[in-house]
């Protein structure tokens, strides 16, 4: 018993010429951590008469240490935080550092509106690879080897034959009806596809492109209409007017492609439309039979439509934007004028 209440004695004398907080955590090492522990063991070493006492005690000892110890940490911190304030003092009024917001890439901004405005229509997104075979891409698009439709698009060609980088987002219409068949479709293919051109103001080796298909038992071309119509209008403005012109594609029949009328002049004329008054902005068509049929659909039962538009395209329409190489340029004085 006097052991422990010389223990506390020396114990409590040296915390108190601790006056930092290294020395302290040595404290605790030396006693609570190294005496006292020791103490608390030798209570299986003694007679057991003697246990129920010097346990006590040595418990209390414990306890009151650990207590000093916590509140002589505690003070000392506080005391460290007055002298650093005291000698930096801090300003609370100062501004801030200025946060940095990022923002949608223009592209992304115009894909979203172009999602938002089919997905209140019933479509579903459908997502198809953007490295096809030829087949694919080709071939059951109607466009069979050598087929001089193969030249509207210049095509990256990979080391393994018959091998590309999609050259549109047509062939996921191949992959969605082999997918899905017999059943009904309703979907966009949205997507990145590449084409070997020379980069220039108006065209780039990739591009967006967002592909639409509907198949049913009763898909019409009023159906088409209607629905390219209604997304042309909620995209560019209830005023835009909408003109419908016949066009060839290798897979669609009858094909047509849409304008409208330009943004700039209002269908005056000027260099954005070409004199034109009208900016093309998608093509479209019923879905030929061949291809119904490479997408396991038996053309007597079943019609569809199809269509296919490039963001980038709409973006430049609808922001009067006269490059493309801005969007994949990476300037931030370019990026930073679309969105908030
Ligand atoms: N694939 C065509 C292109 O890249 C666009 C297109 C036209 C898609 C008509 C269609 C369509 O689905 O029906 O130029």
């Amino acid at each position: 018993m006097s052991t422990l209440a010389s223990l506390e004695e020396r114990a409590l004398a040296d915390l108190r010429s601790c006056t930092e907080e290294a020395a302290l955590r040595a404290w605790k090492t030396r006693y609570l951590e190294g005496e006292v522990d020791q103490a608390v063991k030798k209570i299986g070493t003694l007679p057991p008469a003697e246990r129920p006492t010097y346990g006590k005690q040595v418990n209390e000892l414990k306890k009151k240490l650990t207590a000093e110890y916590e509140s002589a940490l505690a003070a000392e911190k506080e005391r460290a935080l007055e002298r650093s304030l005291a000698s930096a003092p801090l300003d609370v009024t100062l501004p801030g550092r200025p946060v940095q917001r990022g923002r949608l890439h223009v592209s992304t901004q115009t894909l979203r509106s172009i999602y938002a405005i089919f997905a209140d229509m019933g479509f579903q997104i459908y997502r198809s690879p953007e490295v096809e075979d030829d087949e694919t891409n080709f071939g059951l698009l109607n466009m069979p080897e050598h087929h001089p439709a193969r030249d509207m698009w210049d095509t990256f060609h990979t080391t393994r034959p018959g091998v590309l980088l999609r050259t549109h987002t047509s062939p996921g219409q191949i992959h969605v009806m082999r997918e899905l068949c017999p059943k009904p479709i309703r979907v966009i293919l949205p997507g990145m596809c590449y084409r070997y051109e020379a980069i220039t103001t108006r065209s780039e080796i990739m591009f967006h492109q967002v592909e639409g298909l509907a198949i049913g038992e009763h898909v019409t071309m009023a159906d088409l209409k209607g629905t390219l119509i209604a997304f042309a209008r909620r995209l560019f403005g209830d005023q835009r007017k909408v003109r419908i012109r016949s066009s060839y594609f290798p897979f669609t029949e009858p094909s047509i492609e849409v304008d409208v009328d330009c943004i700039v002049c209002a269908g005056e004329g000027c260099s954005l439309c070409k004199r034109s008054g009208w900016l093309e902005i998608l093509g479209a068509g019923m879905v030929h039979p061949v291809v119904l049929r490479n997408g396991g659909y038996d053309p007597a039962c079943f019609s569809g439509f199809a269509f296919g538009m490039g963001p980038e395209r709409i973006a430049m329409l609808t922001y009067a934007i006269d490059d493309i190489r801005q969007f994949w340029a990476n300037d931030l004085r370019f990026l930073r004028q679309f969105g908030t």
